[in-house]
């Protein structure tokens, strides 16, 4: 990753960056109301290249999945310019948020993706869509491009930390 590049915390101000930088990839995510990345600043981690905010990465806890101790927490939003790819940015910033979340102890950080390598690369492995039910039948509701989460290429990744 570039010298110039810096991954901090995302502030408010930070926002209507991220939402443009979302949005710039409607084929593979999901795309974010700003509403809902304001009120989930905190759970953003950003990268600043002179002022621009030139990749971002998320998470979101899933007590619903998992147990109440340990719940699964999924990378979701993780996105780099297209200018910046290619040299270890995506990398760095989803490391940044396993680091951030594993001191929490969840069961698994989990990603649904329709980049198996990227994730494949940083220590995730498939694993079936049955396992993550609940996060597919919620997420998946409000889809307006696939029948059915099961043919859906978008693969379910998870990462086991240790005990
Ligand atoms: C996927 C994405 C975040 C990767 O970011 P990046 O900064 O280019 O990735 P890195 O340079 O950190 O690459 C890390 C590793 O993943 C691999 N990789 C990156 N993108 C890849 C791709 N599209 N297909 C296969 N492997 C890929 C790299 O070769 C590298 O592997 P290596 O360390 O063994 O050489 C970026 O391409 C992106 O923003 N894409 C659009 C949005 C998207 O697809 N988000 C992910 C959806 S969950």
């Amino acid at each position: 990753m570039s010298d110039s590049i810096a991954i901090r915390p995302a502030e408010f101000r930070d926002a209507e960056q991220v939402f443009g930088l979302i949005k710039a990839y409607p084929d593979e995510l999901l795309g974010r109301p700003i509403g809902d990345i304001v009120q989930n600043i905190d759970r953003f981690l950003v990268a600043e290249q002179d002022g621009a905010i030139v990749g971002t990465v998320s998470w979101h806890v899933l007590p619903e999945i998992g147990a109440p101790r340990h719940p699964f927490v999924e990378i979701k939003s993780l996105a780099v310019a297209r200018e910046c790819q290619g040299q270890g940015l995506g990398r760095d910033l989803v490391n940044r948020a396993i680091q951030r979340v594993t001191p929490m102890h969840p069961a698994r950080i989990i990603a649904l993706t329709f980049t198996p390598p990227f994730f494949k690369a940083m220590g995730f492995v498939e694993v079936p869509k049955e396992q993550l039910m609940h996060k597919i039948y919620t997420g998946c509701m409000s889809c307006t491009k696939y029948d059915s989460p099961f043919t859906c290429p978008e693969v379910a990744m998870a990462l086991d930390l240790p005990a």
